[in-house]
């Protein structure tokens, strides 16, 4: 498995990887002072724990963009291994999505608005951003804007699946295009897939200035006509299908 280190300096480590079979990118952030260590969306536990003994750092902290399976599935395992030296940190809007695993600490923030976590001397803010799911969260700081799938680089999530919303996506990424325009253009999006860019090219991490420039999803939530074309909010899937059954169940 092939781990790259995006980001590299004296406070800070942040390492990708890709694992699974949706192709799930995740992302280790160290902080170098204090050789604690946070998780994103950890698929696989064993794995992102052996990185971290490999290196001598000690993973503290699992923070969970959302809770689709994809991205939790490495979090019972993390705790087997860990116990409570390891805190798994989620909002607690992704509850109304009907999900009931248990974490250590939910976030209660509204949406569009943050607080503020930390990983040993190092700071980061969480932004709630709903539209894909109701508690997805999107993780800021230290040189990096951790999108799972609220923000990808070329386009955004799918707003069709149980729990998500395109008005709610909408109005999320106008507030995330803010916060982005209020930071150093040179920081990194690191989001929760890659997927092809219009020119054919597959990056995993893309400077915060080219994202605002080119990504299909923010260039368009100022015109209803555009936001309405786009064509990655909602697919014809067995997910799709399953989401509608089940809102209508709620009715
Ligand atoms: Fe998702």
């Amino acid at each position: 498995m092939q781990v790259t280190e995006v980001i590299s300096n004296d406070r800070i480590v942040v390492l990708q990887a890709q694992l699974g079979e949706w192709d799930n990118l995740n992302h280790l952030l160290v902080c170098l002072s204090t050789k604690q260590a946070a998780i994103i969306d950890p698929f696989d536990g064993m794995f992102w724990q052996e990185v971290c003994t490999k290196r001598g750092w000690n993973l503290r902290e699992v923070w969970l963009t959302h809770s689709h399976w994809d991205h939790v599935k490495g979090v019972k395992k993390t705790k087997a291994l860990l116990g409570q030296e390891v805190q798994v940190r989620s909002h607690a809007f992704e509850r109304q999505r009907g999900w009931e695993d248990e974490v250590d600490h939910e976030w209660t923030n509204e949406a569009n608005t943050h607080t503020s976590l930390t990983l040993g001397s190092l700071t980061f803010e969480a932004h709630c951003t709903p539209g894909h799911t109701p508690g997805h969260t999107t993780f800021i700081g230290e040189g990096v804007v951790i999108s799972g799938d609220c923000l990808f680089l070329g386009r955004c999530g799918r707003t069709d699946l149980y729990g998500g919303d395109p008005n709610v996506q909408r109005a999320t990424l106008r507030y995330l295009r803010e916060q982005m325009h209020g930071l150093p253009e040179d920081w990194l999006v690191l989001p929760g897939h890659q997927y092809v860019l219009e020119d054919g090219q597959t990056p995993t991490t893309m400077r915060i200035g080219d994202v605002l420039d080119s990504n299909e999803a923010l260039l368009a939530v100022d015109s209803d006509q555009a936001w309405a074309a786009l064509p990655f909010l909602a697919f014809e899937d067995s997910m799709a299908e399953q989401a509608r059954r089940r809102r209508a169940k709620d009715q």
